[in-house]
């Protein structure tokens, strides 16, 4: 039996941090041998609010990709390609444009969202509206039936299955409608107990030093109310408990939770347990990291390797999509 195709993205708009990796990655690597997995750094995605400074996104595709494999991804096992690379992306993505209701994109939440939240760069353009078309592109060029992401992406999905049959009611059944594979995690907290986003600055990277970690974990926010040593604390108040559930046992989590309820362990007491949590998950991906940051011509090999196998698996897709518009075949 053939086994059910996955594709999902990351966009490369900065370091990727330990939300990152218990959102997504940790999830992509548990599933890669049930699925047939395509996995990409949305570089294009990026260029979408970049486009004026675009002197971040090469750093930050190497990162995201350093990362993957870091966390585990293998590439024997799973495609993962730079979009950028597969120029099918382009031409799915304005084929679809032609059948996409304006309203359609105006109506994603994201779109208004964002426009409000970010005030520093006009993101009023045709790329920027066109984002989640473009990301329907993504999905239905490779046929994926499931695409692993977080809630976040949920109105993403629902225009990619819209537009799924709308194309294959105006062309034929070419696509099929993909379902979301949802992330069930908690939000990660940033060290200041709001969602972690580099837009805060209150993120733990991949790429911090054991140091960094340490210490941004030591000032990390704890229960306001709990002042003193002595004070009782709330560990449901504390972001520092919510990292607990993440990343400590069971049993760790009763031990500290108790300790912080009657005030018999001290916030430091609980966040080094977390501390050394933290670096368990940790090291071994530092330790990749290392060994791949030092073989920059293997990375290249990865992703030219993948991309090209996505490129093969795309230009069949195209050739379908082609022919049931009725393009290119004249005879
Ligand atoms: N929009 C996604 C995000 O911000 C990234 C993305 C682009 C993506 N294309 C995709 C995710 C296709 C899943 C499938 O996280």
């Amino acid at each position: 039996m053939s086994k059910k195709r996955v594709l999902s993205g990351i966009q490369p708009s900065g370091k990727l941090h330990i939300g990152n990796l218990v959102g997504a990655l940790q999830n992509w690597v548990k599933i890669q041998d049930d699925y047939e997995c395509y996995y990409f750094i949305a570089d294009w995605h990026a260029l979408t609010s970049q486009y004026s400074d675009t002197s971040q996104i090469k750093e930050s595709v190497k990162d995201v990709l350093v990362n993957c494999l870091a966390a585990g991804l293998d590439p024997e096992k799973v495609t993962i390609f730079q979009q950028s690379r597969v120029l099918e992306h382009a031409e799915l993505h304005l084929l679809l444009s032609m059948i996409t209701p304006l309203g359609w994109l105006e109506r994603v939440p994201s779109f208004k969202e964002k426009q409000l939240e970010v005030k520093d760069k006009d993101l009023n353009t045709y790329g920027f509206l066109g984002y989640p078309l473009l990301q329907s592109a993504d999905i239905m060029m490779y046929r994926a039936h499931y695409v692993p992401v977080g809630v976040d992406q949920v109105p993403h999905l629902e225009i990619t299955r819209e537009i799924a049959r709308r194309f294959n009611n105006f062309y034929g059944e070419v696509f099929p409608e993909p379902d979301a594979l949802l992330t069930q995690f908690p939000k990660v907290p940033g060290v200041d107990g709001r969602k972690m986003s580099k837009t805060y600055g209150n993120c733990i990277y991949l790429s911090d030093s054991p140091q960094e970690v340490e210490q941004k974990i030591r000032t990390m926010t704890t229960d306001p109310q709990r002042i003193k040593r002595t004070d009782k604390g709330d560990p449901e108040l504390s972001p520092v408990f919510q990292l607990h559930k993440i990343f400590s046992s069971n049993d760790e989590q009763v031990e500290v939770a108790e300790g912080c309820r009657t005030a018999g362990i001290g916030c430091i007491d609980c966040k080094k347990v977390l501390i050394k949590n933290l670096m368990t998950v940790l090291e071994p991906i530092w330790e990749r990291r290392l060994e791949l940051l030092n073989h920059p011509d293997r990375l290249e090999e990865i992703i030219s390797a993948g991309s090209q196998k996505a490129k093969e698996a795309a230009s069949i897709t195209m050739s379908q999509v082609r022919k049931s518009i009725g393009l290119f075949n004249l005879m």
